[in-house]
């Protein structure tokens, strides 16, 4: 097999081969054809992540074929076309993972790789109306959208709801989920070729969040949201909570850009805001989030394909954010 592996901090990684995987009891080796990146990868590369520890083989999202099963797997699963959730060890709890979850592609190794082993409770049928690299896009980032959307910030059919960093890649789902059920989706970006993607996606409209007082011309020409999903936290913040409306939800699941400067908490107890934090999801989010997207014939946004052994193109490339969605691997 070969695999791009991380072998030390700050280094590209590097194409290995090595050995064919075999499974361990309760696990499967899945061929795959096609993984994709998210910012965590990015993270991990430049030392920003905890416990990172090479060599290890990056990559949480990935869709393939079942190539063997280890003891105690129904051999149905054999030669069964999957996704993966790269969720590993939520544990019973819908409200919080265990302290025992991690994700997959570190400290396991994960899906830059021609085949990788995982449990068999991380697989998921694939959906019939995706491509292989459009598989290969959801898992991560789909998971997330979907808890930060439903189950932390319970969106509901026709309410305004503000989508930032639209061109993320759990943004991107976020803006087409929502819009799926009937929300009424604004976005902002620090670009307008963005906000008008975001448009032809289905968004009302959209504001560059890098103009001073862009807040306050949203809230004048649009109105208050009710429901904010923000991955960027930083001096930004102050800007969202003033823009919620009252009784406003604010879901993060990322700081992108580090820390708030401060939290106004006159502002958070006299407009009764709800601000709530959000990772990944549950088994249940991750197979909602796949029944949504083949109810809704939802069609992930990929900005561009890469082969796998150019990956580190793909991660040089997240420095400066130019993407609209997801960066997908695909594996020959
Ligand atoms: N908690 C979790 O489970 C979880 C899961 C997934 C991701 N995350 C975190 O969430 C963040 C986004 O992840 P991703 O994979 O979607 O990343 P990504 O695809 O690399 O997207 C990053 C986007 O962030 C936006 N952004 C950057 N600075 C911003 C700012 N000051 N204000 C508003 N938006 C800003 C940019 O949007 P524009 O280009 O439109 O300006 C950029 O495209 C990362 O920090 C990641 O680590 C957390």
């Amino acid at each position: 097999m070969k695999a791009m592996t991380l072998v030390g901090k700050k280094v590209p990684l590097e194409l290995q081969q090595r050995v064919d995987l075999t499974p361990d009891p309760g696990q499967v080796i899945v061929k795959l054809n096609a993984a994709a990146l998210n910012r965590r990868d990015y993270w991990i590369t430049v030392g920003l992540y905890p416990g990172i520890k090479p060599p290890v083989v990056l990559g949480s999202d990935g869709a393939g074929i079942v190539s063997s099963c280890g003891d105690g797997v129904d051999g149905v699963w054999e030669g069964q076309e999957v996704i993966l959730n790269p969720g590993i060890g939520w544990g019973e709890d819908p409200a919080v993972q265990s302290d025992q979850f991690h994700i997959l592609g570190l400290p396991e190794d994960g899906t830059f790789a021609s085949e990788v082993a995982v449990s068999v409770e991380q697989l998921h049928r694939k959906p019939d109306c995706l491509t292989w690299e459009q598989s290969a896009a959801i898992p991560l980032a789909g998971t997330t959208a979907y808890r930060a959307l439903f189950s932390q910030g319970n969106v509901k059919s026709g309410e305004k709801i503000l989508v930032t960093g639209i061109g993320g890649g759990v943004a991107t789902f976020a803006l087409q989920f929502a819009t799926a059920i009937g929300a009424e989706v604004w976005v902002s970006s620090s670009s307008v070729a963005k906000i008008d993607r975001a448009i032809s996606l289905g968004a009302k409209g959209g504001f560059d969040y890098r103009e001073e007082g862009w807040e306050k011309r949203f809230a004048a020409t649009v109105g208050s949201p009710d429901l904010i999903i923000d991955s960027a936290g930083g001096p930004g913040y102050a800007a969202l909570m003033g823009l919620a409306a009252p009784g406003g939800r604010i879901i993060n699941y990322g700081a992108t850009a580090g820390a708030p400067e401060s939290i106004d908490m006159f502002k958070l107890f006299w407009k009764q805001l709800r601000l709530q934090g959000s990772t990944m999801g549950s088994p249940d989010d991750f197979s909602n989030m796949v029944d949504l997207v083949e109810k809704c014939q939802i069609e992930p946004v990929i900005d561009a394909v890469y082969t796998l052994e150019d990956v580190n193109q793909a991660i040089d490339q997240m420095r400066s954010s130019p993407q609209f969605g997801k960066y997908v691997l695909e594996i020959s």
